[in-house]
């Protein structure tokens, strides 16, 4: 794979790209970003992506330099001469450079840039070992469906589950669970598939709304509402989901056991969510 990059426009080696230090994603976090995973050097749910990264730009009133068919057809250039394959890619959008100032600069040049990084094949669903997941505060802003690259409370709560023996941390507010540092939360209860609506609290996942789209083929039914933490040690599963790891199955929540191994709706709903990517990208 070549360490190739696109920046605002040109695309050059990852050695020689230089960003302003008066960047205001740098100085202000003032930018939004998407992760898109690639599968035989195909980016899965790529539209989707798109929308969102328009819709959050949209949000923070940063325009996006070029059309989003455009910017598909960039992605898919920069893939091929990378030359990746098994491979995310990561795109951040800021207002660009401009002298320090909380004011928005009046006629601002946003950078845009995309660089393709590769990723370990995945696990087959069902054979990884169970996350384990501890809670923390939700004390991030109430914005969360923007794709904000003002991401400190989330890193600062992944070090705090990793530093405690936890693989990710779930955010907590008023005794209901919102989603986790970088994964959407989902449990099920019976035949029920529960996770948190969309709205201020969630990133809407791209992986979830697949998730929501294919759970009635495994004859879950759905329910939109925030899993109560109270609750959490009688749901009969647990899974989280995200682009780059699909659906992880969650095995303890804090010191409670959830399931020992993968539960079968899990592995069924992985094996269809599998399904679709294989179908949308061979
Ligand atoms: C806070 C948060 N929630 C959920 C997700 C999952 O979103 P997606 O499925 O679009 O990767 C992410 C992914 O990075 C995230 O950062």
């Amino acid at each position: 794979m070549s360490d190739l990059i696109w920046l605002n426009g040109e695309i050059i080696s990852m050695a020689d790209a230089r960003i302003g230090v008066e960047d205001r994603g740098y100085q202000f976090a003032d930018g939004v970003y998407e992760v898109i995973r690639l599968y035989n050097a195909k980016p899965f749910t790529l539209n989707e992506h798109l929308a969102r990264l328009h819709q959050s730009a949209q949000a923070i009133g940063i325009s996006l330099p070029l059309p989003i068919e455009q910017l598909s057809r960039e992605i898919h250039k920069l893939i091929a001469q990378n030359n990746a394959k098994e491979a995310m890619v990561y795109l951040q959008l800021t207002r660009g450079v401009a002298p320090r100032n909380h004011q928005f600069p009046d006629q601002p040049k946003p950078t845009l840039l995309f660089y393709t990084r590769d990723l370990p094949p995945l696990p087959h669903p069902g054979e990884a070992t169970g996350a384990k997941i501890c809670s923390v505060p939700d004390e991030r802003w109430k914005c969360c469906w923007i794709k904000s690259i003002a991401l400190l409370p989330n890193v600062l709560a992944k070090n705090h589950a990793i530093d405690h023996g936890f693989d990710e941390a779930a955010f907590v507010e008023g005794g209901l669970v919102s989603e986790c540092s970088s994964s959407n939360l989902f449990a099920i209860f019976g035949n029920t598939l529960v996770t948190h609506p969309a709205g201020p609290c969630v990133l809407p996942g791209i992986t979830r709304a697949a998730i929501l789209d294919l759970a009635p083929q495994v004859g879950l039914r759905i329910d939109e509402r925030p899993v109560r933490e109270s609750e959490i040690s009688n749901a009969d599963e647990l899974f989280i989901t995200s682009t780059t790891r699909e659906i992880s199955w969650v095995s303890h929540y804090n010191q409670s056991t959830i399931t020992p191994r993968c539960g079968q709706q899990t592995l069924k709903l992985h094996q269809i969510l599998r399904n679709k990517v294989v179908a949308d990208t061979q």
